[in-house]
């Protein structure tokens, strides 16, 4: 299989060059030589390499910076997605893409399925609703993977946060009123991969016929400050924590510029019942990843 993957040195993209790699020949581009805010470009990249299957790991994830770059979020998360998936249709071809819990207020009171209605709270949540809709108005063969709270041992990430917080403040404050799935981003990318082999004879009609819009994070949700504490536990380097007291605080302490969902866990049946997938209970992944560095 031809695949054309976008944005590998994101924490996603990372991941999906190694889980794709055994699927055929992988192509890996990111900014510079594909720059998502120009159309012409993404479509150039993709006419040239002529994939079967894109996957799109790229994304403008800066939650509070999107409010002051409407504009180029919207390019890169918005309207880019709507180019990648008319040029596969035009090419037979298939895309993966991937949203987020973002695209909903967190004000439901219940882990969020496919079918509740969306109402993003900022200009992130906004631009990546607004991708997940150009992407299925072109109409072709496409699988919409809506995620939450993505971390992994790379980038910039809450884990990696707390981790370094924990060794040089005694006392932490942790929010415990917003609550999602914590999703390491190598099991994402293995259960794509897995998806993607079992389309190897033809991805396009594969996902022709059981594609479409899917929740698939870790399993199980936490409050952010569960998850602070489940990161400090499974430190391989705990002997370097500082840290003696660890505090709730509200969202409301730490004012942001992008309002964040309270509650917007995802609920991830969907994908099980077609699948047969379900990624691992977040707390055992995160141990996971921490053990494997
Ligand atoms: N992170 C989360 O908590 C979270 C939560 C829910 C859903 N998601 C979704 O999950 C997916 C993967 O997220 P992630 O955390 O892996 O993102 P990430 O680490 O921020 O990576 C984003 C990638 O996009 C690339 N990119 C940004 N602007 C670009 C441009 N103008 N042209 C070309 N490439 C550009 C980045 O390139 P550089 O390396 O040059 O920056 C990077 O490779 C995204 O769709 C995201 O919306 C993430």
């Amino acid at each position: 299989m031809r695949i054309l993957l976008l944005g590998h040195t994101g924490q996603l993209g990372w991941e999906l060059r190694r889980t794709l790699a055994p699927l055929g020949e992988v192509s890996a581009l990111d900014y510079p030589d594909i720059d998502l805010t120009q159309p012409d470009s993404v479509r150039g990249t993709i006419r040239e390499a002529r994939p079967e299957l894109i996957v799109n790991a790229t994304a403008y994830t800066a939650v509070d910076r999107a409010e002051q770059e409407p504009e180029t979020a919207l390019a890169i998360n918005g309207l880019a997605p709507g180019v990648m998936a008319e040029e596969a249709r035009r090419l037979g071809a298939a895309l993966i893409h991937y949203s987020t819990d973002y695209v909903f207020d967190g004000r439901l009171g219940r882990p969020y399925v496919e079918s509740d209605a969306p109402h993003p709270l900022g200009v992130y949540g906004e631009s990546k609703l607004a991708g997940e809709r150009a992407v299925q108005a072109a109409g072709g063969a496409y699988l919409i993977l809506r995620t939450s709270w993505v971390y992994s041992t790379r980038r910039r990430n809450f884990v990696l946060s707390v981790l370094e917080w924990a060794r040089s403040q005694t006392r932490l404050r942790i929010v415990s009123d917003q609550a999602g799935n914590p999703t390491w981003a190598r099991m994402l990318a293995e259960a794509s991969a897995q998806l993607a082999a079992r389309g190897d004879l033809d991805i396009a009609a594969f996902l022709e016929e059981r594609g479409g819009l899917y929740h698939l994070a870790g399993d199980g949700y936490a409050s952010r400050l569960e998850w602070a504490k489940a990161a400090l536990r499974y430190d391989p380097h705990k002997e370097q924590q500082v840290t003696r007291e660890i505090q709730p605080a509200s969202t409301a302490d730490f004012p942001t510029p992008a309002e964040r969902p309270l509650f917007s866990a995802l609920n991830c049946d969907k994908f099980a019942n077609t699948f047969g997938l379900r990624l691992p209970p977040w707390e055992a992944a995160l141990r996971l990843a921490l053990e494997a560095g």
